[in-house]
């Protein structure tokens, strides 16, 4: 079974997918943290971000090892990853990836921005999963207060705005529902609450017809 998981920064997809994973005992895949990875290592190579061959360079290099870096989960690298998300070339390396992953015989459940759309489109269900920008503001803001990053809630907020705005505008992979998406509004779930409702979305659509 392979599962697509889209939505934007700080939905609650990561969380989800982990459970949603051991529940049904699909391997997992957080692409977001292929194009932070890529973004820290632009960054550690001491190239300018804007510099678009050193990002295909470092996604063509990436070393998938590190992606549990938890010098990834900043909100630096996040805003950098948003600009390397927007070339081409960049997507197209991650997206070699990102393919090799969902072709695993035991399943998969992959979560970014554009898995329904453009790198899993055969998916067997794909959910986008919302929340309010407050919602996620507040999320983001005690997961970083939690692991020590001292950031304001009003910053938070408006960088999440911007990430949004720049992941939903770009031309390639814009962030969007694939049109058959179930969609997953969990501005008033708490993390069970989530877990659950999205279960019943996956096993519901799964029914044979
Ligand atoms: O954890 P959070 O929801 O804040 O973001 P993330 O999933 O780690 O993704 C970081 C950034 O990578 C996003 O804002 C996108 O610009 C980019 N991304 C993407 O373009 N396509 C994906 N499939 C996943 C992430």
């Amino acid at each position: 079974m392979l599962i697509a998981m889209d939505g934007p920064a700080a939905s609650g997809k990561g969380t989800l997918a982990k459970m949603l994973a051991e529940h049904y005992g699909l391997a997992h895949l957080d692409t977001g943290s292929l194009y932070r990875a890529v973004a820290r290592d632009v960054i550690v190579a001491g190239d300018s971000l804007d510099d678009e061959n050193a990002a295909v360079h470092a996604a063509q290099a990436l070393d998938t090892g590190t992606l549990n870096d938890p010098g990834l989960r900043t909100p630096e690298v996040g805003q950098a990853a948003a600009k390397v998300a927007k070339i081409g070339a960049v997507r197209e390396a991650l997206h070699r990836l990102q393919r090799a992953f969902a072709s695993k015989p035991e399943g998969a459940i992959i979560e970014g921005r554009d898995i329904g759309t453009v790198v899993c489109p055969e998916a067997d269900v794909k959910l986008f999963v919302e929340a309010s920008t407050r919602v996620r503001a507040e999320r983001r803001y005690k997961e970083l207060l939690e692991a020590g990053h001292g950031i304001s809630y009003d910053e938070i907020h408006a960088q999440i705005a911007a990430r949004d705005e720049a992941d939903r505008s770009r031309k390639i992979s814009p962030l969007k529902p694939a049109q058959d998406a179930l969609l997953l509004d969990t501005s008033d779930l708490g993390i069970e609450a989530a877990f659950e409702a999205a279960i019943k979305l996956i096993d519901t659509a799964l029914l044979p017809r």
